[in-house]
């Protein structure tokens, strides 16, 4: 987490303004030990009873999953480049959950023939795909019903879908056609669990534990009727507030998720992802231009929606925060805005600093998740860097292949 030492912003012991003289701006920075260390949190928080299959959509940096890996986690996946990017991390195939509302033809076939760890069902059209392509192939798939609780967690609404209004899960309703389609291959598909995912950035675990009293029901009914049950995956969700407060406590999540599961004598999965990688990424920016209209000032700077959507799509607020700390009595208000050409593009509104001016570096917190993995290339503009501090030191990280895949 980034703290201020001698008016200087830093991140696990390196001061940013130095990486930025290194290596330019913008750049996205992320503190390896930091997320290590919250993963650690986590699974104490499950007292070790829980298989971590990190959402690798968060933020999909090769060195944050090779290291992962080492730390003997799977992955949760929603596409086949995903699946990529988590195998050339090394992770086997029987490390993989394959989620995902929309899984093509071709994603299915590839997911089938390498026999990952657990393909989560979103529709009986996708079962039915399942089946026919496993039976083709003479492979068993291992499969888990996503089911749709119908809870509303307090989220952005783009962001929820256990509600019933959502287009993720199936209710009790399904129910019959699904076994119906189990019962056409039964030497090739084999339910092995029920999975969950409420919603994302969900600031307290109750919806979660809702939603998992009202799913229990179905997981039994499935095990008295003699399916080969043994999976019950929470999905992620858990979120940071991004004002710099404390969120649910981690403890008490896993403690309610394992007082409930328990009983069950289940394989218990989760996907966690915005809570391992979040608080510990920040990027990086320079101030180009400073415009004082008559009705507001504006930073522009050298980085934008192309590059962290969160604020224009969800209304995000992340903290705005200048690597050099200034102490005149006076603050100023100032729009912190990008260069791509829509009004759309900003970073903050509002945001309450002494006087910047040209030149000036400024960080954005918690940009860890959902910050890189959601950049484009808007207006034909360049991806920033990325870079890991490890053990103390920083190195410029690869760049992820996520734009190179191809199909088998
Ligand atoms: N599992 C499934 C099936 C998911 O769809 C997601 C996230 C996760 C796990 C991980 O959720 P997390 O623990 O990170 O909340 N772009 C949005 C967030 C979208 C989340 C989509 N699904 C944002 O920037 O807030």
């Amino acid at each position: 987490m980034v703290y201020y030492k001698k008016d200087r912003l830093y991140l696990n012991r390196l001061q940013l303004e130095k990486l930025v003289k290194k290596y330019g701006s913008p750049v996205y920075v992320y503190d390896l030990d930091g997320i290590l260390q919250r993963l650690e949190e986590f699974q104490v928080a499950f007292e070790n009873n829980v298989h971590v299959h990190y959402a690798l959509k968060a933020n999909s940096n090769p060195v944050i999953l090779k290291a992962f890996k080492k730390a003997g986690i799977g992955i949760d996946t929603v596409s086949w480049g995903e699946v990529l990017l988590a195998l050339k991390a090394g992770f086997k195939p029987n490390e993989i959950i394959f989620s995902g509302v929309g899984k093509s033809t071709e994603e299915i076939k590839a997911a089938v023939k390498r026999g990952l760890y657990q393909i989560n069902i979103e529709s009986p059209q996708e079962l039915e795909r399942v089946g026919k392509t496993a039976k083709k192939y003479k492979k068993i798939a291992r499969v888990a019903f996503r089911i749709n609780p119908d809870v509303n967690p307090q989220t952005h609404p783009y962001i929820t879908t256990g509600f019933r209004e959502n287009k993720f899960g199936m209710d009790t309703s399904f129910l019959p056609e699904l076994k119906n389609i189990l019962k056409k291959y039964p030497r090739n598909l084999e339910l092995q669990g029920l999975t969950l995912h409420i919603g994302s950035q969900l600031l307290e675990h109750k919806s979660i534990c809702e939603a998992i009293e009202k799913t229990i029901h179905i997981y039994k009914n499935f095990l008295n009727e003699g399916y080969p049950m043994k999976t019950f995956d929470v999905g992620g969700g858990i979120g940071i507030p991004y004002d710099g407060g404390v969120a649910t406590s981690l403890k008490e999540y896993g403690s309610a998720v394992m007082k409930l599961l328990k009983p069950l004598g289940c394989t218990i999965l989760s996907e966690p992802g915005r809570i391992l990688v979040g608080p510990f990424g920040v990027l990086l920016t320079e101030v180009e231009y400073i415009k004082r209209s008559p009705s507001q000032n504006f930073a522009i700077v050298n980085t934008g929606m192309h590059h962290l959507i969160r604020p224009a799509l969800y209304g995000a607020q992340h903290r705005i925060w200048p690597l050099k700390r200034r102490h005149e009595a006076e603050k100023y208000s100032y729009d912190v805005v990008g260069p791509i050409c829509e009004s759309s593009d900003f970073l903050g509104k509002h945001i309450e600093v002494h006087g910047l001016a040209q030149g000036d570096l400024l960080a954005i917190l918690d940009a860890g998740a959902y910050g890189y993995s959601m950049a484009n290339f808007y207006n034909a503009r360049k991806l920033p860097k990325e870079i890991v501090i490890a053990n103390g030191k920083a190195a410029v990280s690869p760049v992820s292949s996520v734009f190179k895949y191809s199909l088998p």
